[in-house]
């Protein structure tokens, strides 16, 4: 899949991707009200990465469905629409409002995000998590997807919390919050200051989640950050995960989801596998004993 806010509307990578040949698409988070977001600069390149502080520019859930949703649901692979509230029922009331929408797969609730104030509570506080992933599954049939974010002390409490919620899966990592200076100005970089860092720099957090949580839960689990490989997918794969996402690396190789697909069946052979699931979860580790 690709990951929420590194594929636009996926019309902008049309061109360069068989959109169909992808496992599913997550398009840019939406919230209920349009946001302008953060102030300029947005991005800024790192060693082995980019912070980002979009702070969830969108036009809101109404255009979202109204002019999105019939495209995306014509490009023939799963659409995993993500959502984020700045309460506990503006996240139920988009749940709601989607389950009515024909064409979705699943629901990602994105509570993970660092650059807007309040949407991260809910993936810190496991106890926060837990009653809006249940009211979330409660409000509409479709499948829920918790996306967390490691920005925690504990990330395995947080997917306690999810898991006992209902979670259908959960998707690991979001961004890590981070910060870039300009020195001789004596200026942070990004409009926001603060941002959240993503690419090959996170690949390392990112496994050590997707480790640990695999331990803690039995809720399928989707690994997300640094992937730009198909040995980044498998160490995923065999990590835990049974499925990833793609992200950063869609800015700076956008055909990087196709290669990945050209060469997963011979990566799997070569684990002597056929599918996928043959190899989930099957790393060779003694389990952490703290975490
Ligand atoms: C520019 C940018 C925008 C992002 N926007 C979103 C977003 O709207 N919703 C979301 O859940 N994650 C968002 N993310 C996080 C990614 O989906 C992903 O979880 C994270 O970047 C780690 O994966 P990666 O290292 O492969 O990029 C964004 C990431 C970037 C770089």
């Amino acid at each position: 899949m690709v990951a929420s806010g590194t594929f636009g509307y996926a019309r902008e990578m049309a061109g360069l991707v068989t959109l169909s040949r992808l496992g599913g698409i997550i398009p840019k988070t939406i919230t209920r009200e349009p946001r302008p977001g953060n102030a300029p600069w947005r991005t800024v390149e790192t060693t082995g990465g980019m912070l980002n502080s979009i702070g969830l520019d969108n036009d809101g859930i109404d255009a979202f469905i109204e002019h999105h949703i019939p495209y995306l649901c014509s490009v023939g692979t799963a659409i995993v629409v993500s959502v984020a509230g700045r309460t506990h029922d503006e996240f139920v009331g988009m749940c709601r409002q989607l389950d009515a929408v024909d064409g979705i797969a699943a629901i990602e609730l994105n509570i993970s995000c660092p650059n807007v104030s309040g949407g991260v509570d809910f993936g810190t506080d496991p106890a926060m998590c837990e009653r809006l992933v249940s009211d979330s599954r409660a409000a509409c049939r479709l499948p829920i997807i918790a996306k967390l974010t490691p920005n925690v002390t504990s990330i395995a409490d947080v997917a306690r919390g999810a898991a006992a919620g209902g979670a259908d899966a959960i998707s690991l990592i979001n961004t890590c919050q981070g910060m870039a200076v300009d020195w001789r100005r004596r200026k942070p970089l990004l409009g926001n200051v603060l941002g959240g860092l993503s690419g090959p720099a996170i690949k390392p957090i990112a496994l050590r989640c997707v480790y640990q949580v695999a331990q803690a839960v039995s809720t399928p689990l989707i690994g997300i950050g640094g992937i730009a490989t198909l040995d980044d997918v498998m160490e995923f794969l065999v990590t835990g995960a049974s499925a990833v996402q793609l992200g950063t690396a869609n800015f700076y190789d956008p055909t990087v989801s196709m290669r990945v697909l050209d060469e997963l069946p011979d990566a799997l052979r070569q684990l002597g596998a056929s599918t996928v699931a043959e190899v989930v979860g099957t790393l060779v580790a003694k389990p952490v004993s703290k975490h």
